[in-house]
């Protein structure tokens, strides 16, 4: 029997996750259906539990059902509860397991598909909303020297880090948050843009100096250069990629949830740069 699955958010038209499960399941032979589902904004609990109803193996959840997934979960991964957001659902029986992938997706594109080590480099982290908080732990994780967080408001990014502190599990590196105007004089390895500034075409205050010789430029967005890939390209970044990568990952960790089987990436990521 087809085993079923969905993305739900609102918007949803444009998600890419069903040509990617999709590809995922030609490639090791599953047999699922994979299709988008638009929830509307008041009702993403009945969606889900729709979903139970009829037999759903799970789901993925995007913008803006991320907490929402978190509080419906009646279990949690470690990784989601670190996230404090939920992108993976599986319906488990009575259960509905709640996890996060994103952290996990973004890492392995750095490392094994950009071939990024991130063990200690200085990464910058720009952003202090729910993407960067979902990928904070998975970084912290790869035993950087130094993470700063820059984010407009000062305070959101002092929160994170104060969280971190208060964890104690990490030690081993140098957690710190800044206002843009402190990132003078700096210069990181790996600069992490994981703001929306993107969406609205916005350019980032970044100083010039900000990109290390070799340096990484990632931006967590896709679909089109952002201000701040183009202000990567014109100061000195060595490597500039988009989210693209980061959501055939995710969504690869995801389907290993649900299926037991690994898809390959690297070919589904060639297809949809195409
Ligand atoms: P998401 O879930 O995408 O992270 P969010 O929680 O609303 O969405 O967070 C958006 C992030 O992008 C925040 O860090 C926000 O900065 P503020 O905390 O100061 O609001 C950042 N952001 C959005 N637009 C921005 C812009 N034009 N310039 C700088 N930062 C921006």
């Amino acid at each position: 029997m087809t085993a079923r699955y969905a993305v739900i958010g609102n918007p949803i038209e444009h998600s890419k996750s069903p040509l990617i499960h999709q590809a995922f399941a030609r490639e090791t032979a599953q047999d699922i259906s994979y299709e988008r589902i638009l929830a509307p904004l008041d009702a993403f609990p009945e969606v889900i539990a729709t979903l139970v109803t009829a037999g759903y193996g799970g789901a993925n959840v995007t913008v803006p059902f991320k907490l929402e997934a978190f509080a419906l979960a009646n279990r949690l991964t470690e990784r989601a509860h670190d996230a404090g957001a939920v992108n993976t659902l599986v319906f488990d029986g009575a259960d509905i397991v709640g996890d996060n992938t994103d952290g996990v997706g973004l890492v392995t594109d750095i490392q094994n598909n950009l071939h990024v080590d991130l063990a200690g480099k200085r990464i910058l982290l720009i952003g202090a909303g729910g993407a960067a908080e979902g990928v904070l732990h998975p970084l912290l994780e790869q035993r950087p020297s130094l993470l700063v967080i820059a984010n407009r408001t000062l305070d959101k990014a002092l929160r994170m880090v104060k969280r971190i502190e208060e964890q104690g599990d990490f030690r081993y590196v140098s957690v710190n948050a800044y206002a843009f105007d402190d990132l003078q004089g700096q210069s990181f390895d790996v600069v992490i843009n994981a703001t929306s500034a993107g969406l609205s075409d916005s350019s980032l205050p970044l100083p010039a100096g900000i990109f290390a010789p070799g340096a990484l430029a990632y931006d967590m967005m896709y679909g089109r250069e952002t201000p701040f890939m183009v202000f990567a390209r014109a100061h000195g970044a060595a490597q500039i990629a988009d989210g693209l990568g980061m959501l055939v990952e995710q969504a690869a960790e995801a389907f290993m949830l649900w299926r037991g089987v690994r898809p390959q990436t690297a070919p589904v990521i060639a297809q949809l740069r195409t």
